[in-house]
């Protein structure tokens, strides 16, 4: 089972939504394997809430108040399970993470973070094989160029033991400095090549609660039909690069 946790220090940046669509898309459409799994093998994805909001049980209509489940619990999707979370989290006294117990039940895991480094933070990276760290575009943009580096030093610093697997940028859109801050940021950091555009269906998806592939797109003609917009087809991608890199790893001697 490869371990990820979505962590950034920044809030309102697509940690929960990127971790609820990467293993999604994973569990129920065609995309790259990852490595160690075998063709038409099952693809087990087991999705964990460590963010007192409990955003990522929302997402999948999972959450619930009082006593958190100390077992993983099923979602609309075979194949993906999820540990919710709530505001109990906040008050357990031991913030470790372990999953590897579900070792065997599942090929990937997805650890949805809360966006500080407190004690859960800490213990959700400690837990992870590798981090992913959206990032948004527009957050450099209204601060130019200026903080730039300095948020490249927390991103590192940030980053502890666990290793980087890509940062993923975020609520993309063309404006004037788009192009020249991602090839900075390029430079500096191992970007994925797609980003996710700034896109509707994306806040839809959320209050929706229904997963970018679910979610109708703008094809008129085909208005039900499954992973139509934009952001779901980025994912998709996002989640393929993230498999090569995986893959490379383990060619290279993971670990
Ligand atoms: N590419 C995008 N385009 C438009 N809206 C987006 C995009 N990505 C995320 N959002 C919206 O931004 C908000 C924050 O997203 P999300 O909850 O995934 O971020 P987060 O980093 O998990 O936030 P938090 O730090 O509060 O946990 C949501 O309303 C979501 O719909
Ligand atoms: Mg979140």
């Amino acid at each position: 089972m490869i371990k990820i946790a979505v962590y950034s220090l920044k809030g309102g940046v697509g940690k929960t939504i990127t971790a609820a669509n990467l293993g999604q898309l994973y569990a129920t459409h065609r995309t790259k394997r990852l490595p160690g799994t075998k063709r038409g093998s099952l693809r087990r994805v087991l999705l964990v809430d460590r963010d007192p909001q409990g955003n990522l049980s929302q997402y999948f209509n999972r959450y619930s108040d009082g006593p958190l489940e100390d077992h993983p619990i099923g979602t609309d999707w075979a194949w993906l399970d999820i540990l919710p979370g709530n505001l109990s989290l906040a008050a357990q006294e031991d913030a470790a993470l372990d999953v590897d117990r579900y070792a065997d039940q599942y090929d990937l895991c997805l650890i949805d973070c809360q966006a500080d480094l407190g004690k859960l933070t800490a213990g959700a990276i400690r837990c992870a094989d590798y981090l992913i760290i959206p990032i948004r575009l527009d957050a450099f943009s209204t601060n130019g160029l200026s903080n730039l580096m300095q948020q490249l030093e927390n991103l590192q610093e940030a980053a502890i033991d666990a290793r980087v697997l890509g940062v993923l940028v975020t609520h993309d859109e063309k404006t004037p400095y788009s192009d020249a801050i991602k090839k900075l940021l390029r430079e500096r950091l191992p970007l994925f090549d797609t980003t996710i555009s700034r896109s509707k269906w994306v806040s839809e998806s959320t209050i929706e609660h229904k997963p970018l592939a679910e979610i109708a797109g703008p094809d008129k003609k085909h208005p039900l039909r499954p992973m139509t917009t934009r952001p779901a087809w980025q994912y998709r991608k996002v989640f393929n690069e993230m498999a090569d890199r995986l893959s490379n790893l383990d060619k290279g001697g993971k670990q």
